[in-house]
């Protein structure tokens, strides 16, 4: 069974890999392999690059940004001894060659089927769980009736430092590569690193790394220079290594340095022979060179492989979602906690976007995945990662590189407020409040506790209020591409507002605030409240920021950028908005900002650039923040529908922007259906409906949050679990198993059956309220919620009822 099939593809009936079946996707459609350490990005033509540690500051291999060619990559020949026929194991670089090309890219591993001939090659990429390392497992069958002879030649370039390489013959200069016959490999380095921080001056300091390529085989041959590989004025679909058949044995400083091994295989008629190749970057020479020992064992590459696959699938599982809605399922069930984790926390980077910094806000958002997967743990160390990149005034860093442990002290209004946003989504969770009397230090030296950290954030978000007591927007919010909104310090921010509301009340409800601290935060809230209301209404909906020189963005009186979403749903979700505003306010989102692809951010879109507004109104009309679907934020009108209107409307528009659903017209949506795009093109591009900058975004984590909470509506609080059982249209029943608190809750919502009466059963037995009871750690329990069959009385339902969403 293939699901969700197009001209281009499927997913497998498992669900776990997406199977491309043509090379020419309307864009790469690429995966995202990382352990957290070492990670690769590999496309549907096999391009891509890989890195450790930081994808920008610690790039190995040399890749351009550039989605139309995507010829860049670390690339396998495959050539028949005899008679010098030649071809790639992948797409690229020998375009054309190739039969039966397929492309499985799964969680943790791509592997790349084709057929020349009578030769099947199955390439299998991945990185193993602990080493930094990446393998390229190659099988190689022969259906002929002849024996073939066959030499398999690799290719890579190296970069060692600082993406991307805009200077390659002064970069080049300080690169060595040495051939190191007795493991098999080519060891790279450099004694170059243009890294900030390092060394007695700028540019003078080593890269502190041992690069290796090696293969399981003994090579016959191997290449470190790129002229002598490739030849002059050639390119790689067709190097002269390649059509001659033979390596160089070229090595040392004075090359432009590459990787190429040359293994050679004889595969007798009917049957199949393995192989692999490795690269990596050890911490010196003495790793570099046992990792490449390691893996010249093909049992223990099977092993890696065999681990790498486990890991994942035990991780993806500790979330489970049955409903009817297949779209629901694959997305549930691996593919968004897939993108969550291993793109944007562990990999940090992707095709639209190559990174490697953590964001502030970005990477704390991101890390309230670990919560649905049932690891908070891990959501705990993300919040101490952050804590520690903020100063004692309680200002944080936009950014910043790991490595390097530099980045951009931020001036953007909402940034430090994710950490207690994120702290209150934790202790919901978990119920540990003990984690805020840990000591965490401070990036600006001394340390306080993490209850204190959040308090220094919040001080510094109430004191930067515009007279008429808005938050100042000042560099940005949320929205960086506002960020000529207020840099003159005047501008207000309505969002942040909202914002800064819901934590202020969240907040004042945790019982680790001290009384004085508690009722300040709820008068604060109030008088933001008030501020909002007087000064920031619109009349059908809220204004979304004021400038420096006092106009006002997101109003009716604007041509361009009339009405903002987050100033909307925002509303909603912190009960800023008194009913009959919420429910204007969603009115006018739903006249002008939703469409069949999604809620976008703002319309009408910029088409003029306005310098009082910043780079948003720069962007092409329609695309990204200016006028496109933005999917981070349109995860959270899901969580604001469900809130004001329910069930169905929640479900209508999350789905309406679901990557299955929309990639079946593969030719207008574009993107990768089995990921999140950024964004989608709205109705001012020529390109309407296109998605684009996938992988690297927020809405991953977002857009499971928003499924689980706002569609699904099982919410952690701080009392425990609460379901608020509804079904949309069309929906007999959903089941879902989510970890809270350390046990399993195994939850069934449906309708009754005739002569059923509704209820909720917990372990067989009748529930009488709407948070679900606290277990035992590691317990198991079953939850049966019976709704009764008319549906539209369902919110009547005594049991497991409804409260509020967010
Ligand atoms: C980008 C940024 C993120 C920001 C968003 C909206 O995704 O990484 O921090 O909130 O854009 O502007």
């Amino acid at each position: 069974m293939s699901l969700f099939q197009t001209e281009y593809g499927y997913f497998s009936a498992e669900g776990n890999e997406y199977v491309i079946t043509r090379h020419d996707t309307p864009m790469p459609w690429i995966n995202v392999i990382s352990n957290g350490d070492y990670g690769l990005v590999v496309s549907q033509v096999g391009s891509g690059y890989s890195w450790r540690t930081h994808a920008s500051m610690n790039r190995l291999t040399r890749w351009e940004q550039d989605l139309v060619r995507d010829r860049w990559g670390k690339y396998l020949y495959l050539r028949d001894a005899e008679t010098g026929e030649f071809w790639s194991a992948t797409w690229h670089p020998c375009a054309g060659k190739l039969q039966d090309y397929r492309v499985r890219h799964g969680w943790g591993y791509s592997v790349f089927e084709a057929r020349h001939g009578a030769i099947v090659s199955t390439l299998t990429m991945f990185v193993p769980l602990e080493d930094p390392c990446e393998v390229w497992l190659l099988r190689l069958r022969n259906d002929g009736t002849s024996p073939r002879r066959l030499q398999v030649f690799s290719y890579l370039e190296w970069l060692l430092g600082t993406a991307p390489d805009w200077h390659r013959e002064f970069r080049r200069l300080f690169i060595e590569t040495r051939y190191q016959p007795d493991a098999g490999a080519l060891l790279a380095t450099s004694v170059m690193w243009d890294i900030p921080g390092r060394g007695r001056a700028h540019w003078n300091t080593d890269w502190e790394y041992v690069a290796f390529h090696s293969a399981s085989v003994p090579p016959a041959g191997f290449d470190g220079d790129k002229r002598a590989f490739l030849g002059r004025y050639r390119d790689l679909d067709a190097p002269q290594a390649v059509v001659e058949g033979r390596s160089f044995h070229t090595q040392g400083r004075w090359g432009d340095a590459i990787g190429s091994l040359q293994v050679v295989v004889e595969v007798p008629p009917g049957e199949s022979v393995e192989l692999a190749f490795v690269l990596g970057a050890g911490n010196d020479t003495a790793h570099a060179i046992s990792l490449a020992q390691k893996y010249r064992h093909l049992p223990s590459v099977h092993q890696s492989l065999v681990q790498v696959q486990a890991f994942w699938k035990d991780l993806l599982g500790g979330l489970r979602v049955d409903t009817p809605d297949e779209a629901v399922n694959l997305m549930a069930n691996g593919w968004l906690a897939y993108q969550a984790v291993a793109c944007r926390l562990w990999a940090r980077t992707a095709y639209y976007q190559t990174g490697g910094a953590y964001g502030y806000r970005d990477q704390l958002q991101d890390s309230l995945v670990w919560l649905l997967l049932g690891q908070p743990e891990r959501t705990l160390e993300q919040i101490r990662l952050h804590a520690s990149h903020q100063y004692q005034d309680g200002t944080v860093l936009h950014w910043w590189h790991p490595i390097a442990e530099q980045g951009l002290p931020s001036s953007y209004s909402d940034d430090l407020l994710w950490l207690p946003f994120v702290v209150l989504y934790y202790v919901q969770e978990t119920g540990d409040l003990a984690c805020l009397e840990e000591t965490i230090p401070f990036f600006d030296g001394g340390s306080a506790t993490l209850l204190e950290h959040c308090l220094r954030a919040f001080e510094k978000a109430l004191s930067r209020r515009s007279e008429r007591g808005l938050p100042l927007i000042l560099q940005a919010d949320w929205n960086d591409g506002l960020n000529a909104v207020g840099i003159e310090g005047r501008g207000e921010s309505v969002w942040m507002a909202h914002f800064l509301h819901y934590l202020l009340t969240r907040w004042a409800q945790l019982p680790a605030l001290d009384e004085p601290t508690r009722s300040r935060f709820q008068r604060e809230a109030e008088a933001l409240r008030e501020a909002v209301n007087r000064y920031g209404w619109d009349g059908r909906w809220y204004w979304r920021a004021t400038t420096d020189s006092g106009r006002v963005i997101g109003s009716v009186q604007n041509e361009q950028g009339r009405i903002f979403l987050n100033a909307q749903t925002w509303a909603v979700l912190s009960d800023t908005a008194p009913a009959d505003r919420a429910e204007q306010a969603m009115q006018s989102v739903r006249e002008h900002l939703y469409t069949d692809y999604g809620a976008l951010l703002l319309a009408p879109a910029y088409r003029t650039p306005d310098p009082e507004i910043g780079y948003l109104s720069r962007y092409a009309p329609g695309t990204r923040e200016n006028g496109g679907v933005y999917s981070h934020a349109a995860c959270w009108a899901v969580l604001a529908e469900r809130k004001l209107h329910g069930v169905d409307s929640a479900y209508h528009l999350w789905r309406s922007f679901c990557p299955p659903v929309r990639g079946m017209e593969p030719e207008r949506y574009a993107a990768e259906p089995y990921v999140m795009p950024g964004n989608v093109d709205g109705p001012d591009s020529p390109t309407e409906g296109k998605g684009g900058w996938t992988w690297y975004t927020g809405s991953a984590a977002w857009y499971l949050r928003a499924l689980v909470d706002g569609v699904l509506g099982v919410i952690a609080t701080s009392d425990g679990l609460r379901v608020e059982a509804e079904l949309p249209d069309g929906w007999k029943q959903y089941r879902i198993q989510r970890r809270f608190r350390s046990a399993t809750y195994d939850i069934t919502v449906r309708y009754a059956e005739p002569g059923e009466s509704p209820g909720c059963l917990v372990d067989g037995e009748l529930w009488d309220g709407d948070i679900l009871p606290v277990f035992e750690p590691g317990t198991t329990h079953w939850v049966d919620i019976v709704l009764r069959s008319d549906r539209r009385d369902t919110r009547d339902s005594e049991a497991c009822s409804k409260s509020e969403a967010v």
